[in-house]
């Protein structure tokens, strides 16, 4: 989200300082950031620190000409979808063909002319920019195929399993409660992938809502499970906060994933603590406390990632399926909010240990 609000980056790169100036003087009117090179050596250099969207590359140069500066661009996986612009005498129309053998986009030819210059290098920000938007698209379609294959393949195997041993149960019932915690795992996973693309597709319903009364909503889904595993719940929100949020999903998804990782990663007669603090007229955070098995840090740096596996079996061999934060993530986010997650593992700090969790979210009235 903010990766769009930013303002394109260009980088100019001319060995004149009088072009340099001209082209920077009428970008920068559009509220482009610009970054300057004087050859084509610097410019490489550049693209380990800054990776522009838009490349306007002089062709004649000292030491690397733009020709080369092209190829170089255009054979690094990092920089190669980089759009490239070249400038261009005139007459060149030899160098104008040759530029687009060599991958760029488009010309312009000096002296510069302000209003062609900003409409060449506008369509192709506005191509570059609707690119990058279809690749998020489709790396979001990856990631749900991923989940969906990864974790519908668990309880199939399962049931598998299940059918093949069925000389192994007394009674059919036996066997029938195994399939149906089975299916019901599959069916999780389905609704899963379900709220995820309802999130990328519509934007969610936000509303002014009172924080204590939905976390109460979701203690009252979970109390039987906490008294079984005898982990006392110790909600401290004071009963006046209205949050940003939309209901269903932060009821259902964000404070029962929490809720259940605190859970499931605690031991007998410890406690988890939820808690919210305001911090300023427009922010609360929510806190969730555990004083559980905790994670390392290479376990919170992968917590949000798809692809990473984190998923572990809880202190009394619970499963899951390692989707929960990702999912808890995106949802926060989309309400405006950020996450944070502090932890210590009990490995590392065997006298104190546990997870934090905190939820920054907005305020209402
Ligand atoms: N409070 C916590 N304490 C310790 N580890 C945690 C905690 N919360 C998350 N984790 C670690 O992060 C992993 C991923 O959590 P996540 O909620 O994404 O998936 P899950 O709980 O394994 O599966 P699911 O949420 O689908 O039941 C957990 O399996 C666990 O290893
Ligand atoms: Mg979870």
């Amino acid at each position: 989200m903010t990766e769009k609000q930013k303002p394109p980056r260009v980088m100019i790169v001319d060995d004149t300082p009088q072009n340099i100036q001209v082209l920077g003087t009428t970008l920068r009117r559009e509220n482009y950031q610009i970054y300057v090179a004087q050859n084509g050596l610097q410019a490489l250099g550049m693209m380990n620190e800054i990776l522009p969207d838009l490349i306007l590359l002089d062709v004649m140069m000292p030491e690397l000409d733009g020709f080369e500066t092209c190829k170089r661009l255009k054979a690094e996986e990092r920089t190669r979808h980089i759009p490239v612009i070249f400038l261009t005498a005139k007459a060149e129309t030899n160098d104008i063909v040759h530029g687009f053998e060599l991958g760029a986009v488009d010309y312009v030819t000096k002296p510069f002319n302000a209003t062609e210059l900003l409409i060449r290098v506008r369509t192709q920000l506005e191509l570059k920019s609707s690119r990058d938007e279809i690749e998020r698209i489709s790396n979001e379609r990856k990631a749900l195929v991923h989940i969906l294959c990864h974790d519908l393949a668990n309880p199939m195997s399962t049931m598998i399993s299940i059918l093949n041993m069925q000389d192994f149960f007394a009674t059919f019932d036996e066997m029938r409660e195994l399939l149906l915690s089975a299916v019901e795992n599959g069916l999780n996973v389905i609704q899963l992938v379900r709220e995820m693309q309802a999130l990328d597709e519509h934007r969610l319903n936000l509303e002014s809502l009172n924080l204590l009364s939905m976390v109460t909503e979701s203690e009252r889904l979970l109390q039987a499970r906490f008294q079984d595993k005898q982990v006392a719940l110790h909600i401290n929100i004071p009963n006046d906060i209205q949050v940003q949020v939309e209901r269903t999903s932060f009821v259902n998804s964000v404070i029962n994933n929490l809720l259940t990782n605190a859970l499931k990663f605690s031991y007998p007669n410890t406690e988890v603590n939820l808690t919210a603090e305001v911090t300023n007229a427009h922010k609360v955070i929510l806190r969730i406390q555990d004083f559980g098995i905790g994670m390392s840090e290479k376990l919170v740096s992968g917590l949000f990632d798809v692809h990473k596996t984190t998923s572990r079996r809880g202190t009394e061999g619970e499963q899951g399926t390692g989707f929960g934060m990702p999912l808890v993530q995106k949802f926060v986010e989309a309400y405006g909010g950020e996450i944070e997650v502090t932890s210590s593992s009990e490995k590392e700090h065997p006298k104190q240990h546990g997870t934090v969790i905190s939820l920054h979210l907005l305020r209402s009235e």
